[in-house]
């Protein structure tokens, strides 16, 4: 057992517990799946990881992760989750550690994966709505001064306002866009489940 190893199970075990919950938001707006994608999808990333012989550098185990969620989830999501941890895991090197620095490079690289695959961007009500907010926490303008923990901690209401915000837009992406105004009103699947991870990490680092 590595701590990146265990910081995934945490993460893990609090998307595969809100399965029904996310399921249920994007039943409102989708197809009702989004739950079961990513429940499956951190099934098989846990089975991967447990195999690897070294999970010491968060390189390999971030690439391991896209690759999984790319290989095993249908769907929106999966890809574009898939892809922001492979564009996380080409941004580490032999020295990454947990950082400011480190969390602003990687969160960058993960979301710029994401909008270009998605042809995406912030307002669309999409998991970027969570992202781009907690990676601007990082930004060195907002986190000049302040210790990594109070960085996250901010972070982790960024999310929350960010999760708020796209109940207040219509879907301009995915499957929701077919309801479009309608899905006013309600939160995005994606921008909630991001919002899961990132305070699961957050939960596990703190202790
Ligand atoms: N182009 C996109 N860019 C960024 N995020 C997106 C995009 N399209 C969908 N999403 C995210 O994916 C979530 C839906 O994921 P889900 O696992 O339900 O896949 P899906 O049912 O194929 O989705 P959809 O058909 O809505 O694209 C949305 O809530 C949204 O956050
Ligand atoms: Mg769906």
């Amino acid at each position: 057992m590595t701590r990146i190893k265990d910081a995934l199970d945490a993460v893990a075990a609090a998307v595969i517990a809100q399965k029904d919950y996310l399921c249920g938001l994007d039943a409102k707006t989708g197809d009702g799946d989004h739950g079961l994608n990513m429940a499956r999808g951190f099934q098989a990333v846990c089975e991967e990881v447990d195999n690897m012989p070294d999970t010491t550098r968060p390189g390999p185990v971030l690439e391991l992760i896209g690759r999984t969620l790319i290989a095993n989830v249908g769907g929106a999501a999966g890809p574009l989750y898939g892809t922001g941890f492979l564009k996380a895991a080409q941004a580490c090197d032999e020295d990454t550690r947990l950082n400011i620095t480190s969390f602003e490079k990687l969160l960058g690289a993960a979301i710029e994966g994401i909008k270009a695959r998605g042809r995406s961007d912030k307002g669309d009500k999409t998991m970027l709505d969570t992202l781009i907010p907690i990676y601007n926490c990082f930004l060195p303008e907002n986190a000049e001064g302040k210790n990594l923990f109070d960085v996250l901690e901010e972070a982790s209401h960024a999310a929350k306002a960010g999760v708020d915000y796209t109940k207040t837009i219509p879907a301009r992406k995915g499957r929701a866009q077919l309801v479009g105004e309608r899905s006013i009103g309600y939160e995005d699947p994606g921008a909630v489940s991001s919002m899961i991870m990132y305070r699961a990490l957050y939960t596990f680092l703190k202790k």
